[in-house]
């Protein structure tokens, strides 16, 4: 795959309504982060962006549970959610939010742009509506049966166990979630998108020219909708928190949270080109920028059809180039489940892992949901640190180091006369990057972790079999040199491939081989990369204990409400 000039890369929002979880960094932020920063490392021009999701059902409803107000619950976790990114690594270039001034007039904009060109149509049509507490009932205000699967706790918006997304009304037997009672129909007026009429656009771009593109998850569940048939989508809601409609006729009404959410990824940008002084413009407009959505499966649907309908009615507008989303992540077997309280959230974490940030990126890109869902198992995790995190990758440039300092006081030693499986060693570690970009352009991020791992292996095992402390008794000193300092190459090769997926293990590398400054197409078989120095070794992993793992394993099944 050949890449763009520019990127733009964007991270789901999340909403402002609660802690991230494991499954929220496992489903769209780390994948997202891994080709950010590799795509730093190719020294590209780069935007990632992301920020809160702040409108919608789900706030006020947060609210009303917590006794706070709308704005305190977004306020509290707003800054709580940036900062476990921070914690975490992940990368953005802005995080924003889409209370912001900037996001409300961007989102309006788009809104009468659309409006003045009549491609809205208005339409006044019998919504749910709860009399007790004199609100119309949309998304997640109302459950009920969901008309596909018979799932019986599906929400007005989507039924979270076969993914259908539903309109309100579609449901059967349907209840408030406000008072619990049966809502009764009362004629609204809306504005609506008719995604009918977008229907050769979509089969032209989605499938036509871009069939090959799409992972096998996104196609099957975009091709579906579209063979189902496309219905006019209401992009307003009678709600008295969100963007309020810009239209004399739209009093008390805002606009729909899956219009404004993605338009927040634009406002996003426009933020931080205004911080730094840059135009936006080309990286939502030039056709020399590569746009890629991460985002988990449930969000499959507004990023593949509703927004892209949107950009391409907006005109001037670029399109995805590919939205890698990812299947979800079980804990334990089960389903996460806020509700449920079956979760690790990435706070708690934070608590009884400091600065084990790495270990649990680690875990969970090499067990990453990407083409099914996947089980995350607290056992799972301590075998993976302990046994490729500390036993393999740590070890080995441990054991490197310390011989370095001990033989050569530190200094690269000279390579002399290499035989035949020291060349053959060198030639394959510097195939490395390569392969691991390969299968990161190709957005195959398990297959990128593990590679990275096996140079690792391959470098462990040839410093198990070289044996070099039973060669420097037998003073065949010019021998040890050589495998030291392939090893030392190694070593540097894996500080820098590493940093996608540990970024802060591979600071620490990149300070100890003192390769601070090395992109990754810097080096090759014909340019190595061979440090003059190495420093003293410091622990970068640490094993985890079996009572660690028994303590979270009961915490996990004592706080399950
Ligand atoms: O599913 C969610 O968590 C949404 N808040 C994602 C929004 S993504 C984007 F469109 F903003
Ligand atoms: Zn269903």
């Amino acid at each position: 795959m050949s890449l763009k000039k520019r990127h733009t890369i964007t991270a789901a929002l999340p909403y402002a309504n609660g802690p991230i979880h494991i499954g929220h960094l496992a489903g769209a932020y780390i994948p997202a982060d891994i080709y950010a920063r590799y795509l730093r490392l190719l020294k590209k021009d780069i935007i990632f962006i992301c920020g809160s999701d702040e409108h919608g059902a789900a706030i006020p409803i947060r609210a009303k549970k917590e006794g706070l107000s709308p704005k305190k619950i977004i306020d509290k976790y707003h800054f709580e959610i940036k900062k476990t990114f921070e914690d975490f690594g992940i990368s953005f270039d802005n995080y924003s939010r889409t209370s912001s001034k900037i996001h409300h007039e961007t989102a309006s904009i788009f809104f009468k742009n659309l409006n003045e060109k009549e491609l809205f149509v208005e339409k006044t049509t019998d919504q749910l509506f709860d009399q007790k507490e004199k609100q119309f009932l949309a998304d997640r205000f109302v459950t009920g049966s969901c008309p596909k699967c018979g799932h019986e706790e599906a929400f007005g918006d989507q039924c979270e166990k076969c993914g259908s997304t539903l309109n309100a009304t579609d449901l059967i037997n349907p209840k408030s979630i406000l008072s619990g009672n049966k809502p009764v129909l009362k004629s609204t007026k809306h504005w609506f998108l008719p995604l009918n009429d977008y229907v050769s656009f979509l089969k032209k771009w989605f499938i036509y020219d871009n069939e090959k593109v799409w992972k096998s998850n996104v196609f099957g569940q975009v091709k579906s909708w579209i063979d189902d048939g496309l219905k006019p989508r209401a992009i307003t809601r009678d709600l008295d928190w969100g963007i309020p409609v810009p239209h004399e006729d739209a009093q008390g009404k805002v606009l729909y949270v899956w219009f404004d959410a993605p338009i927040g990824y634009i406002s996003s940008t426009i933020e931080w080109a205004r911080k730094n002084n840059k135009d936006w413009e080309p990286y939502w407009q030039d056709l020399d920028t590569e746009l890629i959505h991460f985002i988990g499966k449930d969000n499959i649907v507004f990023h593949c059809i509703i927004f892209p309908c949107i950009l391409h009615a907006s005109e001037k507008y670029i399109l995805p180039k590919n939205v890698p989303a990812n299947e979800f992540l079980n804990l334990e077997g089960r389903k996460i489940s806020t509700s449920k309280n079956w979760a690790i959230w990435l706070n708690d974490y934070m608590k009884y892992f400091p600065d084990m940030q790495d270990s649990l990126r680690y875990v969970l890109t090499t067990n990453a949901p990407e083409n099914k869902d996947n089980d995350f198992t607290w056992k799972d995790f301590q075998a993976k640190n302990n046994n490729e995190l500390v036993a393999i990758l740590g070890n080995y440039i441990n054991r490197v180091a310390v011989l370095t300092q001990k033989y050569f006081q530190g200094v690269t030693p000279k390579l002399s006369n290499m035989d035949k499986n020291d060349e053959d060693i060198i030639s394959k570690a510097y195939l490395y990057p390569k392969k691991v970009s390969d299968s990161i352009e190709n957005f195959k991020f398990r297959e990128a972790v593990n590679t990275m791992m096996d140079l690792a292996r391959m470098g462990n095992k040839y410093l198990a079999d070289s044996e070099p402390w039973k060669l420097i008794k037998t003073s065949n000193k010019e021998k040890v040199e050589t495998i030291i300092n392939i090893s030392i190459q190694i070593c540097s090769i894996l500080s820098v491939v590493s940093e996608p997926f540990l970024p802060s293990a591979s600071k620490k590398l990149r300070n100890q081989f003192n390769v601070q400054n090395i992109y990754w197409k810097d080096f090759s078989k014909e340019k190595p990369l061979i440090p003059v120095k190495i420093e003293k070794s410091e622990l970068i992993f640490r094993k985890i204990e079996d009572d660690e793992i028994d303590f979270q394993l009961k915490k996990l099944n004592d706080s399950e409400k």
